[in-house]
């Protein structure tokens, strides 16, 4: 009779357990990698993704690497050529339904702009979901923190072509963002004149605009100039804005004020040290 009591004390106790284990399917932990980028409809563009690509798949041989595009319309457009690409929904969507418990979501974004406010939401939804991914960790875009600054600078100085002559400037054409954190453009371009005084930093649709550039280029009584670009690819931007021959493109405005261009047409994540900037940002993503 003791026994059975004992028995029956037992059942009771280990019944809340039991239902407990039934609901909650513990997970076996699953770690994944996604990178986020805008995207671009430019094929030569390609080269950046796939150089990312291969150096986080080098760095975290056992994590499998998911890719995500935050622009809608390019998006749009590749998938009118067959291209089916995801979001950031859809691919951490994608990633919950596969059993991910763990996701390390890296942003390939430059600053810390409008497009990296909208991955953290999505993240944070995600992350709340019942029987969604238990822990999201967002690595920080390149230029995020005091340390980046110093980082990009250098990395920027090292990556200028060795024919580009002392008295020459070296313009670097960044996106810009109505956001605040435009302001990172001039604090580069600040931190860059320090190392450099004939390094310049405009951007397409921020400040500084490129009449800043061009006055400050005046100034400086600076002729003969090398551009490039200052975005993850050298895509539309780059190709068509920076370089193109339309009448409003940034060699078409400099050329007819008497400047004489030379393009460097690389994206940043065409270059070791920028994608090591990125590569660390993740690692800090993963460690925590
Ligand atoms: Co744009």
């Amino acid at each position: 009779m003791k026994k059975q009591i004992i028995s029956l004390c037992l059942i009771f106790l280990l019944f809340p357990v039991i239902v407990m284990a039934a609901h909650d399917h513990p997970q076996k932990t699953k770690k994944g990698i996604l990178l986020v980028a805008f995207g671009s409809s430019v094929p030569q563009a390609q080269v950046s993704f796939d150089n990312l690509d291969a150096r986080v798949k080098k760095e975290f041989p056992n994590t499998p690497v998911h890719w995500a595009f935050t622009s809608h319309i390019i998006r749009k457009k590749l998938a009118k050529q067959g291209k089916q690409l995801d979001s950031v929904a859809m691919a951490l969507a994608k990633m919950m339904d596969q059993g991910f418990t763990h996701v390390a979501v890296q942003s390939l974004h430059t600053i810390r702009g409008e497009e990296f406010d909208d991955l953290i939401h999505t993240a944070h939804a995600f992350a709340g979901m019942p029987g969604g991914i238990g822990r999201i960790r967002i690595g920080d875009p390149l230029l995020s923190s005091p340390k980046d600054m110093e980082d990009v600078t250098a990395a920027i100085i090292e990556n200028i072509p060795a024919k580009r002559k002392k008295g020459e400037a070296f313009v670097l054409m960044g996106h810009g963002t109505p956001h605040p954190s435009n302001a990172f453009y001039a604090a580069l371009m600040f931190n860059l004149q320090r190392k450099d005084p004939r390094i310049f930093v405009g951007t397409v649709e921020g400040a500084p605009t490129l009449d800043d550039i061009s006055a400050m280029l005046k100034e400086k009584n600076i002729k003969n100039i090398y551009l490039t670009p200052f975005m993850s690819v050298a895509g539309d931007h780059a190709r068509n804005d920076l370089a193109g021959d339309e009448a409003d493109s940034w060699k078409s405005i400099l050329q007819g004020q008497g400047f004489t261009c030379t393009f460097v047409l690389k994206g940043t994540a065409e270059y070791d040290n920028m994608i090591d900037i990125w590569v660390a940002h993740l690692k800090a993503a993963m460690a925590d």
